[in-house]
């Protein structure tokens, strides 16, 4: 039975409101990565990065999924195989959606981490730099999100998806940030057949096989009726 891999971007939010960050006017256009996302950038100011993120949970906490969102979920309840879901987003909507089988391999917007003893729980709506740990009392929490020099979370568990894949699609990413710009390689590697579903060409699409450009709440939607028929 064939086993499906996505690996999804900030392009299949889009449609739901969410900013992507390398479009026209995008977050990486307003705001400094060195700033709001790296290690260095919270360790300078705390505040900046914290309200950063305050920004974007609000956000995405207001959000709900669109037809993309929607049908990946179809593609899990009714494909009679695996399908995973390998997103960049650090919004819920795939979960809100009712995917079940998804990795957020940058983290995830609601989720607070411990940055002393690495404990997790759910983060308030608005962190504040300082928060104590409700496991070691540290007032070491920080946004559960993978910065830039940080290790993406899951990395054998994706690895290993990918190296078992018969389709590999990768849906509204731009191809910019690595490992995730790597999976189509490492898909095709081992005979996956590969899928590139995004607005306008990524700069990895000459490693796909099969191209589809438009709207993720148009393609998707059509993409996902194709592999149920
Ligand atoms: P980008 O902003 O780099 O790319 C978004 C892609 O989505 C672009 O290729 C757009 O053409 C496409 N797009 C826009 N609207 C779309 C729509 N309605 N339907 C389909 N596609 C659409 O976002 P990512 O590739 O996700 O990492 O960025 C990767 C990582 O870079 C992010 O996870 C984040 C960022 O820095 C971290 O913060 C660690």
């Amino acid at each position: 039975m064939s086993k499906i891999v996505i690996l999804t971007g900030a392009g299949i939010s889009a449609e739901s409101g969410l900013g992507t960050f390398r479009d026209e006017g995008g977050l990486w256009a307003q705001h400094r990565i060195e700033d709001v996302a790296t290690p260095e950038g919270f360790a300078r100011n705390p505040n900046l990065v914290v309200d950063f993120y305050n920004a974007r949970r609000a956000q995405a906490a207001e959000a709900s999924p669109n037809a993309a969102h929607d049908a990946l979920a179809r593609l899990e309840r009714h494909h009679k195989g695996e399908v995973l879901i390998v997103t960049q987003n650090v919004d819920d909507l795939h979960e809100k959606a009712g995917s079940q089988n998804v990795v957020h391999m940058h983290g995830a917007l609601n989720s607070a981490l411990c940055a002393r003893c690495e404990n997790r729980w759910p983060a308030p709506l608005r962190m504040a730099p300082g928060d104590a740990c409700p496991s070691c009392a540290a007032p070491s929490a920080r946004p559960d999100i993978v910065w830039f020099g940080e290790i993406p979370y899951q990395m054998e568990r994706i690895e290993a998806a990918l190296s078992r894949a018969n389709i590999f699609a990768a849906v509204g990413t731009s191809g910019n940030v690595y490992p995730a710009a790597g999976f189509v390689q490492l898909a095709r590697m081992t005979g996956a057949r590969t899928v590139e579903l995004n607005l306008e060409p990524s700069v990895t699409v000459s490693d796909f096989e099969e191209t589809h450009f438009g709207k993720a709440s148009e393609t998707v939607p059509k993409w996902v009726d194709n592999l149920l028929r």
